[in-house]
């Protein structure tokens, strides 16, 4: 399945996020491909809003991977794999656990963890149209 959504303004985001957490009740594990500025991270936070985060949402740029708590008590992990070089890289923070925990976990530049996605992850796919907005792809990874 590949559906195409346009956000025309930052001020779309907000709806978005919250569509795509009721369109994938049982995904936990979302990735977001796209150019640099493609608003990747804008859109993470705006679904960690939604899941309840209420504080300290930084881009995971140096740290790899963040991790904030929902409204329900429940970590939600945000990745941002730009700064790896190596797939061996990922064993080091224990990607894969993370990927297992049933928690919330959102991927930046995920191409280096190819493979590791688990059934049921939502692959977003962002791209900045000629006006300013940005179009969504999304394809659901063999759905559990
Ligand atoms: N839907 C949108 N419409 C218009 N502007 C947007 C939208 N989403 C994000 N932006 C703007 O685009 C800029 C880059 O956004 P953001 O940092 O989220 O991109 P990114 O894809 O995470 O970039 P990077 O690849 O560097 O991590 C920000 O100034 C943000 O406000
Ligand atoms: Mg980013």
């Amino acid at each position: 399945m590949s559906t195409l959504l346009a956000l025309h303004r930052p001020e779309d985001v907000p709806a978005a996020a919250a569509n795509l957490l009721h369109a994938f009740p049982q995904s936990r594990v979302f990735t977001f491909n796209g150019p640099l500025g493609a608003g990747k991270t804008t859109l993470i936070k705006a679904l960690c809003t939604r899941l309840g985060v209420e504080a300290g949402m930084a881009s995971p740029s140096f740290a790899i991977v963040n991790e904030y708590r929902a409204r329900n008590g429940e970590p939600v992990y945000h990745f941002d794999l730009y700064r790896l070089n190596h797939a061996h890289e990922l064993e080091g923070i224990g990607f894969t656990e993370y990927l297992d925990s049933g928690h919330y976990c959102f991927v930046e530049w995920p191409a280096l963890g190819q493979g590791l996605y688990p059934p049921g992850t939502v692959e977003v796919a962002m791209d900045l149209d000629a006006d300013g907005g940005r179009s969504l792809r999304i394809n659901e990874l063999q759905p559990r």
